[in-house]
């Protein structure tokens, strides 16, 4: 087996600057890993973590490996990799890292069965992609394997519907359901590096421009609130009537894709669903649109059906493919359509990853401590562990609250009182 895969071992000093800089907006991590390395509760555990590789993912790795597990890390997306943090992880701390930004399908799968080659106790997946080929194509390793954990909507989806269909063969904790995940995460997370992405690839101005946001879950939400803080005039597409009618309220206009596509200047799509963006839509859209994707799997955007209608396809920035359509308008695909936020910038800032990364390595740790007694079911995060990282970040961010006094608590509590 190789050691590792990585681009360029030489960019490691750079990838530690970004780890180290990175680290001081991760306060709850870096308490964790205090007490990690004092207690070691992960001791003798081989994990297998199939995470973007990104500065904070480092940290997070690094504390695994303070806690005593044995890591390799592998991409969860072929374009989000930062390559110096990946040799960084190599050189400095000897975490064999198999990722490689641009590698190609093939590559991306021989990197994900490299990481499953450490034969896991414990699988981290954001997507799902490890256990759904430990499950397909490397049934040996189910012997050995306790638990896993999972950090994105679209993996707890996939295995919720595995354990559904009695197919999960192992307990795995949803990262993502917690709190502290995807209400700051998703929603700030995704908002912000989103608008971060967009810009990068393309440097258009929002303000004044329609922007289309297909989906109005925890990032939608996060991603609209902030396009019209940059001026945009925001639109929302939907397809749960609950959560149109709140975008409705929060002040968004909501129609269906079908006209948001002759008004729209840039569309993101972050729905978790496939072909949300479809042929009949692209045959409606004005000349010149960008369109981009912040959901997990790059199927939300029909990429194939776009380029059988192009006579041409060309990169006119790093990040912006230009599709020639045969009636002469043009379509600009962002990231290829995958994670525009990872893609064409750096991903979610550390100062929330340091929460969702907190509940990966709380979960490892309630893993290793309770797999024995866990069903092959998904799990969501206790809520202890979930209230401790909220109380940890706000200590950290010097921000006190109040105590409920006894009076207010058996006030709570009791059903006595009433109209006075
Ligand atoms: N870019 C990132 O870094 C990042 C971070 C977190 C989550 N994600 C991914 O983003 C996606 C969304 O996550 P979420 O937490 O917001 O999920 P969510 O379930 O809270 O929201 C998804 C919303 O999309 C809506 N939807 C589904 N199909 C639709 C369609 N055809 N048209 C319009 N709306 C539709 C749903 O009704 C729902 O309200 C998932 O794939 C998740 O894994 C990405």
């Amino acid at each position: 087996m190789e050691k590792f895969d990585i681009k360029d071992a030489k960019q490691a000093e750079g990838g530690r600057r970004r780890i180290v800089w990175a680290e001081r907006e991760m306060p709850v991590l870096r308490t964790i890993m205090e007490r990690f390395e004092k207690e070691r509760p992960l001791k003798g555990l081989r994990l297998s973590a199939c995470l973007h590789v990104t500065a904070e993912t480092g940290n997070l790795m690094r504390t695994l490996q303070a806690g005593g597990a044995d890591v390799v890390l592998v991409a969860s997306n072929p374009l989000s990799t930062q390559d110096d943090v990946a040799a960084s992880l190599v050189t400095h701390d000897e975490i064999p890292v198999f990722a490689i930004k641009g590698e190609d399908n093939a590559t991306y799968y021989k990197h994900i069965n490299a990481g499953l080659d450490h034969k896991p106790h414990m699988t981290m997946d954001d997507g799902a992609d490890l256990v759904s080929e430990i499950h397909k194509n490397r049934r040996d390793l189910l012997e050995t394997i306790v638990g896993g954990t999972e950090e994105t909507t679209t993996g707890v989806i996939r295995l919720k519907a595995m354990a559904a269909d009695k197919m999960l063969e192992f307990p795995v904790i949803a990262v993502n359901d917690a709190m502290t995940k995807h209400f700051f995460d998703n929603r700030y997370g995704t908002g912000q590096s989103t608008i971060d992405g967009v810009i990068r690839a393309t440097n258009i101005l929002l303000a004044g421009k329609t922007f289309v946001v297909a989906g109005y879950g925890w990032c939608g939400r996060g991603l609209a609130d902030r396009a019209r803080g940059m001026g945009a005039n925001v639109v929302v597409t939907e397809v749960n009537p609950m959560v149109a009618l709140e975008a409705v309220m929060d002040g968004f206009r909501v129609m269906p894709m079908a006209e948001a596509v002759k008004i729209g200047d840039i569309f993101v799509t972050v729905t978790g669903d496939i072909n949300v963006l479809d042929k009949h839509h692209f045959e409606n859209m004005k000349d010149g649109a960008i369109v981009a994707n912040s959901g997990h799997f790059n199927v939300e955007i029909n990429i194939p059906a776009l380029e059988k209608m192009s006579k041409e396809k060309r990169l006119v920035r790093p990040f912006v493919d230009e599709y020639l359509l045969s009636d002469g308008r043009s379509i600009h695909i962002l990231g290829e359509g995958r994670l525009i936020n990872l893609a064409s910038a750096e991903g979610h800032p550390a100062s929330v990853m340091d929460m969702s990364f907190a509940n990966q390595a709380l979960a490892a740790e309630y893993m290793a401590k309770n797999a024995d007694k866990l069903g092959k079911q998904v799990y969501s995060v206790p809520e202890e562990i979930d209230r401790e990282i909220a109380r940890i970040k706000l200590d950290a961010m010097g921000v006190k609250i109040d105590k409920l006094t006894a009076e207010q608590e058996k006030y709570l509590n009791s059903w006595e009182e009433g109209t006075v």
